[in-house]
């Protein structure tokens, strides 16, 4: 067996796929009519594993230079120990992401009442897309790579279109990115225009744009088209990188809770994965306690977890209870809706694996309302270096476990903040003065763009002959 493989996460089933395959799903599972998502496994013990998490440190000398100071200065192949599934250093594609901050906020402590020294804020929004997103690309862009992929495409709320786009243009790849008609915040969509994504909007959500995204990619090989939403287990093995950051800036103290907002739910699953590798391999010995931040309007995984009792159960989750659940939404024409648009998500893609990350994290669930969600964001802008909605609902979430008491005031806690407050400008206009700056964009005239390289955003229907005409043939090789 290769030092990394893919395996199925049913552990009735547990199949193996090499790293030089391409799935969203396990084969084996969905040749009996089960979906399954799969993990990327190592075979530790071919391995060079450090004996320590201090052996990271040497890394931070190079600067950039030398052989691998590359590597070194990327934020998430500085732990490339701890994802080793590429074949040479070579296939890795960065663009030196995962540069971030662990600051300690007791100006928002102190509003949220935690001690002084207590409440951190992870700024992934200092990625160069401006989004946690990136840590996960550069992965999934070297899994590409190795495996010779030339268009990729993403069904995104904006963030996940935006690094995607980066990347893709640093890659030379074509990316190609599917957003929900009217749901997406100008930041995000402008960064996938100028980074030259073929951008389709279709008339749709984010959960519409995710399934025909997947159809395109699975159903429809002939157009060669790569998936990099989350689903992609490569994608996961980049965000793990995020804890190992958080762990490094506290100089490798364990924290008492991490609070991350859920839409996807992809980023809680990578940070669950990250800390049961690390106490497997013996470099910690303890797991901080997880909890995951949904909006109330966007909250599957809180029904769920918390209204209908779903739990991992050791890979053996309620699966009736589940599609039960998607089927009533589904029933009732019922989609996600609020104001933080990055977590829009109604059936989120990384459910099953988020039960394994609150499993192994002995984790909790909440949810935010929308105004929730608005007065804290303003309040991370005040005493902190300020977010994007969605972030906030973490910071949100906190409080309210604070007041809750299952935090104390003595507790370490790490708020991730996963985008970059110019992300959503608008979100933060309108809180300020009442503009709602989306409808004067809305109802202001247009005119045809004039730029040499403008990259116009194309209206498809939600139809899948519609969708396979707007992306175009693959381009013809040689
Ligand atoms: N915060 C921000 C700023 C996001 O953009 C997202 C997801 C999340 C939180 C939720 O993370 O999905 O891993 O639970 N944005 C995706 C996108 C869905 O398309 O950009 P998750």
């Amino acid at each position: 067996m290769q030092h990394a493989y893919q395996q199925c996460i049913n552990p009735d089933c547990n199949a193996t796929f090499g790293t030089d395959e391409v799935h969203v799903s396990c084969p084996t599972c969905s040749a009996k009519g089960v979906s399954s998502l799969l993990d990327i496994r190592y075979d530790w013990s071919k391995l060079p594993v450090p004996k320590s998490l201090a052996h990271f440190e040497s890394r931070w000398a190079t600067k950039g230079r030398g052989d691998t100071g590359k590597l070194d200065f990327s934020g998430i192949w500085r732990f490339r120990d701890l994802l080793p599934f590429y074949n040479n250093e070579s296939d890795i594609v960065t663009v030196g992401e995962g540069r971030t901050l662990l600051q300690s906020a007791d100006l928002l402590a102190k509003q949220i009442g935690v001690d002084a020294g207590n409440l951190f804020l992870q700024y992934e929004g200092l990625n160069p897309s401006g989004s946690f997103k990136d840590n996960g690309m550069t992965a999934a862009f070297t899994h590409a790579k190795m495996v010779g992929a030339s268009r990729v495409a993403c069904a995104s709320t904006g963030n996940t279109s935006a690094s995607l786009a980066l990347f893709a243009a640093h890659a030379e790849m074509v990316g190609i990115v599917f957003i929900g008609s009217g749901k997406i915040a100008y930041g995000k969509l402008s960064q996938a225009l100028d980074y030259g994504a073929r951008t389709l909007q279709i008339q749709g959500d984010f959960d519409a744009c995710l399934h025909r995204v997947k159809q395109i990619a699975t159903e429809n090989k002939e157009l060669g088209i790569y998936l990099m939403n989350s689903v992609n287990p490569f994608r996961l093995e980049g965000q793990k990188s995020i804890m190992f950051r958080v762990l490094e800036s506290l100089n490798w103290e364990i924290p008492d809770w991490i609070v991350v907002p859920g839409g996807n739910l992809g980023n809680c699953s990578a940070f669950g994965k990250a800390f049961m590798e690390l106490k497997e391999l013996g470099l910690i010995d303890r797991i901080p306690r997880l909890a995951v931040i949904q909006a109330a309007g966007a909250n599957p995984l809180h029904v769920l977890y918390n209204e209908k009792g779903i739990r991992w159960n050791d890979g053996r989750p309620d699966h009736a209870t589940i599609n039960a659940f998607y089927k009533q939404m589904d029933d009732d024409n019922y989609h996600a809706q609020t104001v933080a648009s990055a977590i829009e998500i109604g059936r989120p893609v990384n459910l099953i694996k988020s039960l394994r990350a609150l499993d192994v994290m002995d984790g909790v669930v909440r949810q935010v309302d929308d105004p929730t969600i608005l007065e804290y964001r303003a309040m991370v802008a005040r005493y902190g270096f300020g977010c994007e909605p969605a972030s906030a609902a973490s910071v949100a979430g906190a409080h309210m476990l604070r007041k809750e008491g299952l935090i104390s005031a003595s507790d370490k806690v790490v708020c991730i903040l996963t985008g970059h407050e110019l992300k959503d400008p608008d979100a933060t206009v309108k809180y300020h003065t009442g503009i709602d700056m989306k409808a004067v964009q809305e109802s202001a005239p247009r005119s045809e763009p004039k730029g040499c390289i403008a990259n116009k955003p194309i209206p498809v229907a939600d139809d899948l002959d519609a969708i396979i005409a707007a992306i175009g043939a693959p381009a013809q090789v040689g």
